[in-house]
C-alpha cells in the first residue's frame, strides 16, 4: 500500500496550537498521514475551529452527554472507526482516555506533556499547572515529552523528549511559552518517527 496515508485523529481541549503544529508538519514535509478527525470535549475551541477551517471532520463528545461512562467510551469508539482512525495524538486534550479506547488503541496513542516526564506528571499537572510546579522546585531545566498513552496518567514509555533551560525571573506564563515553541518541534518530530519506525 504505497500510497496509504496513516489516518490520525487529533483530540483536543483548548486552542490547538499543537494540533496546528502537526497538520502544518505533515504537509510541509511530506509525510504520508492525515487527519481524518479532530475530537473535542468542547463544542467551540480553537481546535475545532482550526480543523472546521482546514476541511478535517469535527466531534464533539463529553463525558456529561451519557448516562455512563461505558456509554461515552463506546461513542468514542465508534466515532474512532466511522473515521477510520488508525493513531491519536492527543493534543492538549484535558481529559483522561477511557481505558477501553487506550486498550483497543494500544501503543497508538501519543500525548504531549509540557515538562519532562516522569518528573511534573500525574493528575492535576496540565498546562500552567506544571510550570507553577517546575519553578516551585527550583529546577534549572523543563522540557517536553511525547510519549505513549498507557492506562496511568503520564506513565507511558516515551518516544521522545527535549530539554528547555529555566531562565531567571522567569513566570509560569515566560516558561509556559518558551516550553511550547519547543512543543510546536517535538510532536511533528515524534510523529515522523512513529510513522518511520513502524515501517521498519
Ligand atoms: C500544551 O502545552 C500541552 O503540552 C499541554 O497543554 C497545552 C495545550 O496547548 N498538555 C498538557 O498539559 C497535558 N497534560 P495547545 O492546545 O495550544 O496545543
Amino acid at each position: 500500500m504505497a500510497n496509504h496515508k496513516t489516518r490520525l485523529a487529533a483530540f483536543c481541549s483548548g486552542t490547538g496550537s499543537n494540533f496546528r503544529s502537526l497538520y502544518h508538519a505533515i504537509n510541509e514535509r511530506g509525510f504520508p498521514a492525515e487527519f481524518t478527525l479532530c475530537l473535542s470535549n468542547r463544542s467551540e475551541c480553537g481546535a475545532i475551529a482550526f480543523a472546521g477551517q482546514h476541511g478535517i471532520p469535527t466531534v464533539h463528545l463529553s463525558e456529561k452527554q451519557y448516562d455512563t461512562h461505558r456509554a461515552f467510551a463506546a461513542a468514542m469508539l465508534k466515532s474512532l472507526e466511522e473515521h477510520g482512525v488508525e493513531y491519536i495524538l492527543l493534543a492538549g486534550y484535558l481529559r483522561k482516555v477511557p481505558e477501553a479506547v487506550v486498550n483497543a488503541y494500544s501503543f497508538r496513542i501519543l500525548n504531549i506533556h509540557p515538562a519532562l516526564l516522569p518528573e511534573f506528571g500525574g493528575p492535576g499537572m496540565y498546562g500552567i499547572n506544571v510550570h507553577k510546579a517546575v519553578l516551585e522546585a527550583g529546577r534549572k531545566e523543563t522540557g517536553a515529552t511525547v510519549h505513549y498513552v498507557d492506562p496511568e496518567y503520564d506513565k507511558g514509555p516515551v518516544l521522545l523528549q527535549r530539554k528547555v533551560p529555566v531562565e531567571p525571573g522567569d513566570t509560569p506564563e515566560s516558561l509556559a511559552a518558551r516550553v511550547l515553541k519547543c512543543e510546536h518541534r517535538l510532536y511533528p518530530d515524534a510523529l515522523e518517527k512513529l510513522l518511520t519506525d513502524r515501517e521498519i
